[in-house]
């Protein structure tokens, strides 16, 4: 087992050729990893080489590349499995990234279990991909919302709310691990058996969450949670939902067409079991061969190293945003994820993000997707810098520097 202070985290950067550039005419500082990670070689090379040598359908061929192929694509599903220490590859189902996997479920098992007069419990602050499905199914259902609230600028749930809200007529409490604004980590644990108790089903958006700390399904004791394979070093364009298998087990298909049928007729179909019922059409073959690569890189680092790594640099960040003037920060003061957001006083989060872009730091500027969240904190966007284990505490100094002269560049 790694220990985080033994790992050459310089030697890790060097593994992810974009990182060597200058933007700008200054060294690349790339602090957007919650919006999408970099791709460390050994992803690019298996993508590489699977298109290189094994290109074909899978599932469908008895050819040699088809069987290569399809032996690729599953082997992927039994690492899946085993990073989220799932009990079965049953359990493991290919999407497009988070949103699907969120829609899968809102249209599959929501459409199927939900009726009027339920409710779906949220929090204050969900990414749009976890509201819009959940708005969509209560609409076709005739369904209510409930959000579990926030304390305010620091960003914790307020559990002193929880009862209130977590009440029988709630029938799915779906909720964030890490939020992408805020950068607190939700106790999602204690959320999953709150609702079990209760026998609310409950989904995990792990979309921030799933590369930089250990997630165990089973420990968490959730009954779906979704991830993207970009925002963890896999490529673009691949993403899992896990689901309990007996769940699975009883919902029907969210699209139709090949590769997850059993018999077609002319008026029927049979459907095969999950995961493959949820896997409509030819699947990200190559995506979900970089995504077994992505996740072998990472669990060679460790997660629980990630993330002691990752809460380093955005400590270190906070802090030394906080001693600034005229700054206003978001999110707990302890015990961060990787990110920070803030704003500058009279000056626009787009400025900011405009003005660091000239000194070759990519920062995000906007709502970040969670307009509700903003809403709730009386603004209308934020600056964020978020981070990943190749992100050195020399950049975030250098970092600051760049907050310092933008400051001074608008007369704060
Ligand atoms: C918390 C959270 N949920 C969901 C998503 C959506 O992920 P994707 O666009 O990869 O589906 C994001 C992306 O930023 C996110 O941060």
């Amino acid at each position: 087992m790694k220990d985080e202070k033994t790992i050459d985290w310089a030697r890790l950067r060097k593994d992810f050729p974009i990182l060597d550039q200058q933007v700008h005419g200054k060294p690349l500082i790339y602090f957007d990893n919650a919006a999408t990670s970099q791709k460390p070689r050994a992803v690019i090379d298996a993508l590489v080489h699977y298109y290189e040598h094994d290109n074909a359908n899978v599932h469908r061929g008895i050819h040699e590349l088809s069987n290569r192929a399809t032996a690729a694509f599953e082997a992927s599903r039994l690492r899946t499995a085993k990073f989220l220490n799932a009990k079965s590859d049953n359990e493991i189902i290919f999407t497009r990234g988070t949103t699907e996997g969120i829609n899968l479920v809102a249209q599959s098992w929501g459409a199927k279990n939900l009726k009027p007069g339920d409710k779906i419990l949220l929090t204050e602050m969900e990414h749009h991909s976890n509201i819009v499905p959940w708005q969509l199914l209560a609409e076709r259902v005739g369904a209510t919302l409930v959000y579990l609230p926030i304390t305010g600028d620091e960003g914790l749930l307020d559990l002193s709310k929880l009862d209130a809200v977590l009440t029988k007529e709630v029938k799915l409490f779906a909720f964030t691990h890490i939020s992408n604004s805020l950068g607190t980590v939700n106790p999602v644990a204690e959320l999953c058996g709150r609702a079990r108790r209760l026998g609310i089903t409950t989904l995990v958006d792990a979309a921030q969450s799933a590369g930089h700390c250990p997630v165990d399904v089973q420990a968490m004791g959730c009954d779906f949670l979704a991830f993207s394979g970009h925002k963890i070093c896999g490529p673009t364009g691949i993403g899992v939902l896990w689901g309990r298998q007996e769940i699975l087990d009883g919902m029907p298909p969210y699209q139709g067409g090949g590769e997850m049928i059993l018999t077609v007729d002319y008026f029927k179909t049979t459907y095969k079991k999950a995961p493959h019922r949820f896997e409509a059409g030819t699947p990200d073959i190559s995506g979900v061969i970089g995504l077994h690569a992505a996740l072998d890189y990472l669990d060679a680092i460790g997660r629980d190293n990630i993330f002691k790594h990752d809460q380093e640099l955005a400590g270190h960040a906070f802090e030394q945003l906080a001693r600034l003037k005229g700054i206003r920060l978001f999110g707990p003061k302890r015990g961060r994820a990787g990110l920070v957001s803030f704003l500058l006083d009279d000056v626009h989060a787009h400025d900011v993000v405009t003005v660091a872009d000239r000194h070759g730091v990519a920062l995000r500027g906007g709502h970040h997707c969670n307009q509700p969240l903003m809403k709730k904190l009386g603004v209308s966007s934020t600056a964020r810098a978020s981070f990943y284990f190749y992100n050195t505490r020399d950049e975030v100094d250098r970092f600051i520097d760049v907050v310092k002269e933008i400051q001074r560049f608008f007369g704060q």
